[in-house]
């Protein structure tokens, strides 16, 4: 691991899994970009579903849906909002959570004793619950931001067995009892709602892969109990007050201490190597060696559901939702009460995926078991603007058991012929129970190379650009509003582009210009009227291909009339990921991820201060609801 920079996720599966590019790959992106003159008018099909979309208008005279003047793009380290509202730190990296934890000491950056009883690193998705008055969060903590963490130390990197199960603790799960007072949201010290989950936490692996032989090893012969949870990305909610965290780069935590041990097939399509990402976890935690204990990865890539009122429950793993590298969980209840969850596996060429249980919800059930069964499919986008959802069984996969299929489910998908997408991220479901959104963050690789099994990426319908920069927010219907539907239609919501550096399809869709560009669309949610949050996780550099953009920020879309306002900028190289709103949508709460990644920034503190990634709360100054 070269000290000083951090490889990317992407590079980090490239250099575990090689790949080559396509010759003569600028004269093919130049090619592909003048046949698809879409903006001037293009003839493709799915351009021209595209340019359908397009013909968003607010009618003549109404006035816009978006309560707030936008926010300038900005290169500032703090938090820009709109005028007439304020924000403030609600919660942390190394908060204590209870009263017997010491604040946190930016000299040592904590231990793994005080790290285990205090709010984690890079927090993600989230979610406020609310029982008797009282408001609980539920935090996503995706991994270590190592230059910062263990920036006291030689490269960069964790020293000692200490060191390294700190790292182990600042991941997982936060559930932590805030409470407004005077205007301000802070946690409650102590409260018995508080927990950590970390990648200790005893879990029930249930659903189709419980008990399968590759998920048996020797500290769980039977396969049914997992140790804990990592690298959670985005989150869902169910309908019964649960709370679902996402397993997502969960391989770079795997290693070998036997350097010639050969990785399989199935474990180079997951991005399992020889080599961790640099968190050296298998130097405390023999059960991260694959070449001891090779059925350790086949328990981790999975959605975690999380009772967050019970401090006393075993969190499950529900396999049945497909092993992935799954981004978040957008859940809908089908008319006939059908629980149907929408879920990305965010890496280039990767896929879109959808559950539909075989039980029905039915509201006041409690603790339901409905993700435990039912049919998983992947999406299939036609460039005609239609689509389909191809089920994964051992008949359309050739694969022995749903069990299979559950644990190399990228594989599964490959066999139905599935559309490679741009890095699936979030999905939100609009409530009007219509239409569904997931962001396509960017795929370099567009048009370029296959993805890890192999499958092509070429240029073309939902995936409209070669060598994405910018991503894309694509969105479908179901047939007849219908979410088990296996049919539905689809378009793009927004083309993100920069409109100040080029003038073909890198400049974005008509909805984007010059006052709210942007890059990497990530994190989505609708708010409780029906507009469309959106986070960023671009290029913060604000140069050359991203000039203008500034830092990442957090944007409102309009779904009908596909206008988009820039909300929010965030400090200097963070990324902003994360959002839940209380209930009366007076407070929206958004995550601030590895602020001062490169070096260069010194968010909340300011002045030198070690950057520390939070959750913030925004709120307008008259008290009314925020948005
Ligand atoms: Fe953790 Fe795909 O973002
Ligand atoms: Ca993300
Ligand atoms: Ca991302
Ligand atoms: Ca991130």
């Amino acid at each position: 691991m070269p000290a000083g920079r951090y490889l990317s996720f992407d590079e980090f599966d490239q250099r575990n899994d090689p790949r080559d590019e396509a010759p003569e790959f600028d004269g093919l992106v130049q090619r592909a970009l003048s046949r698809r003159r879409f903006l001037a008018g293009g003839t493709a099909a799915g351009l021209t579903a595209f340019l359908g979309a397009c013909a968003w208008a607010r009618p003549a005279g109404a006035a816009d849906r978006f309560g707030f003047d936008a926010v300038a793009a900005n290169t500032r380290d703090t938090v820009s909002v709109p005028a007439g509202h304020r924000w403030h730190v609600v919660a942390r990296w190394g908060d204590p959570l209870w009263r017997d934890t010491a604040a946190f000491d930016a000299r040592t950056r904590g231990s793994a004793a005080s790290q285990a009883r205090a709010f984690g690193d890079n927090n993600d998705g989230m979610s406020l619950f609310t029982r008797d008055g009282r408001y609980i969060l539920a935090v996503n903590h995706e991994f270590t931001n190592r230059r910062i963490m263990f920036g006291n130390r030689k490269a960069d990197l964790p020293e000692s067995a200490d060191d390294v199960r700190k790292g182990q603790a600042a991941h997982g799960v936060s559930i932590v009892e805030i409470a407004q007072r005077h205007n301000h949201w802070s946690v409650v010290l102590g409260s018995p709602f508080n927990r950590r989950i970390t990648p200790q936490t005893p879990m029930a692996i249930t659903g189709s892969a419980r008990g399968h032989a590759l998920m048996q090893t020797a500290a769980d012969p039977a396969g049914v109990l997992a140790l804990g949870t990592w690298n959670n990305c985005g989150n869902g909610r169910t309908p019964w007050g649960t709370y679902l965290t996402c397993e997502e780069n969960f391989n770079g935590y795997f290693s070998s201490s036997n350097s010639g041990n050969k990785p399989s097939a199935a474990f180079r399509r997951y991005g399992i190597g020889n080599r961790d990402w640099g968190y050296g976890w298998a130097r405390v935690d023999e059960r991260f060696d694959i070449s001891k204990h090779p059925h350790e990865p086949n328990r981790a890539g999975y959605i975690v559901e999380i009772d967050p009122l019970d401090p006393a429950s075993i969190p499950k793993k529900r396999t049945a939702l497909g092993r992935f590298k799954h981004e978040n969980a957008a859940v809908v209840v089908a008319g006939n009460g059908q629980v149907v969850v929408y879920m990305g596996d965010d890496e280039r060429g990767e896929f879109l995926y959808k559950f539909v249980s075989d039980g029905r919800f039915k509201a006041g059930d409690g603790q339901a078991d409905l993700l435990d069964k039912g049919k998983l499919f992947a999406a299939k986008f036609h460039d005609s603007g239609g689509g389909e959802w191809r089920e994964l069984t051992p008949a359309s996969t050739g694969m022995a058991s749903l069990a299979e299929i559950c644990i190399h489910t990228r594989q599964a998908a490959s066999a139905v012929k599935a559309t490679t997408m741009d890095r699936p991220e979030w999905v939100a479901a609009n409530p009007n129970g219509r239409d569904v959104y997931c962001s396509l963050t960017n795929n370099t690789h567009r048009g370029r190379k296959t993805n890890k099994g192999g499958d092509a990426m070429p240029v073309g319908g939902a995936n409209p650009r070669p060598a994405n920069k910018y991503g894309q927010i694509v969105r479908w219907a179901p047939a007849d509003g219908d979410h088990t539907a296996t049919a539905f239609t689809w378009d793009l919501f927004a083309l993100a582009g920069n409109p100040a550096v080029h003038d073909d399809a890198r400049r974005g869709s008509k909805n984007i210009d010059q006052n709210n560009m942007f890059s990497s669309p990530d994190g989505l949610a609708f708010d409780s009227r029906g507009l469309l949050w959106i986070q960023t996780d671009g290029n913060y550099s604000n140069r050359r291909d991203f000039a203008g953009m500034g830092n990442n920020q957090m944007l409102v879309g309009d779904p009908d009339s596909g206008e988009i306002r820039r909300f929010m900028v965030g400090p200097k190289e963070c990324e902003v990921t994360g959002i839940t709103w209380s209930p009366d949508r007076k407070t929206v709460f958004a995550g601030i991820q590895h602020p001062g990644q490169g070096g260069n920034g010194h968010f909340p503190g300011g002045g030198r201060s070690l950057p520390r990634s939070a959750v913030i709360a925004i709120t307008r100054d008259d008290g009314g609801p925020v948005g």
